[in-house]
């Protein structure tokens, strides 16, 4: 069973990295934001306060597959909310086992803490960044076409903010695995990024089943 672990950056281009590896390998394929993001939405819906803790492990424990496919988890409203969510341990604790039993099968995981937390025995872990003007481009560019009115210098305030949350908090803090191999996708086309991650990933496997 093939586990290929991608951590990273907001808005690096890791989800679009990933959704392109699975169907390219054959793989399913598990965006883990999104378990954060229907918390999140479970709090707003609620009304309840993100930094309690136990309302948020209350949501997490409750999530299903058919919460992750709602176009509103995409927004920016829910992603900033979901970066809240995902400090609290016992929230991670809740969504380990559903991240835990995806991969059992082999799969494409993408998130912040899949090489180093959920699945440490991955077979390939990439990590994937790029310059943070770029990456705050990208995202004003998607959130206007979902039809957001947002300036580009809130998204850069908002992506720094994020930035700086998702790698300083206690739990599981987004952090590059000792043994990820690195992508800067500053500069790099979606084609070149995926390119550059099969040469990779080909290269990782074929070492492995030549050990065999
Ligand atoms: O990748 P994303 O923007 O959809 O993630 C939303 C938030 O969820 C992010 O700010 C941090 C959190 N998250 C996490 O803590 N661990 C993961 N594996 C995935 C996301």
């Amino acid at each position: 069973m093939t586990v290929v672990a991608i951590d990273g950056t907001f808005s690096s281009g890791k989800g679009t990295l990933a959704k392109q590896l699975a169907k390219h390998y054959q793989l399913p394929h598990l965006d883990t934001g999104k378990l954060y993001r229907a918390v999140a939405k479970i709090i707003q819906d609620q009304g309840a306060d993100p930094d309690d803790s136990e309302a948020c492990t209350q949501a997490a424990q409750n999530i299903t597959a058919d919460m992750l496919d709602e176009p509103v988890l995409k927004s920016g409203g829910i992603g900033a909310i979901a970066s809240r969510v995902a400090v609290h341990k016992s929230v991670r604790a809740a969504l380990l086992d559903y991240q835990r039993d995806f991969a059992a099968n082999g799969g494409v995981l993408d998130g912040r803490d899949i090489g180093t937390v959920i699945c440490p025995e991955a077979d390939v872990k990439l990590y994937i960044d790029a310059e943070p003007e770029e990456r705050a481009r990208r995202r004003h560019a998607e959130l206007t076409g979902y039809g957001e009115d947002i300036s580009i210098e809130t998204v850069f305030e908002q992506l720094k903010e994020r930035d700086h949350r998702d790698a300083n908090r206690t739990e599981a803090p987004l952090k590059i695995a000792s043994d990820a191999h690195l992508i800067d996708t500053t500069g790099l086309s979606i084609e070149r990024a995926f390119a550059a991650a099969v040469k990779i990933i080909d290269a990782v496997l074929e070492a492995k089943a030549s050990k065999k």
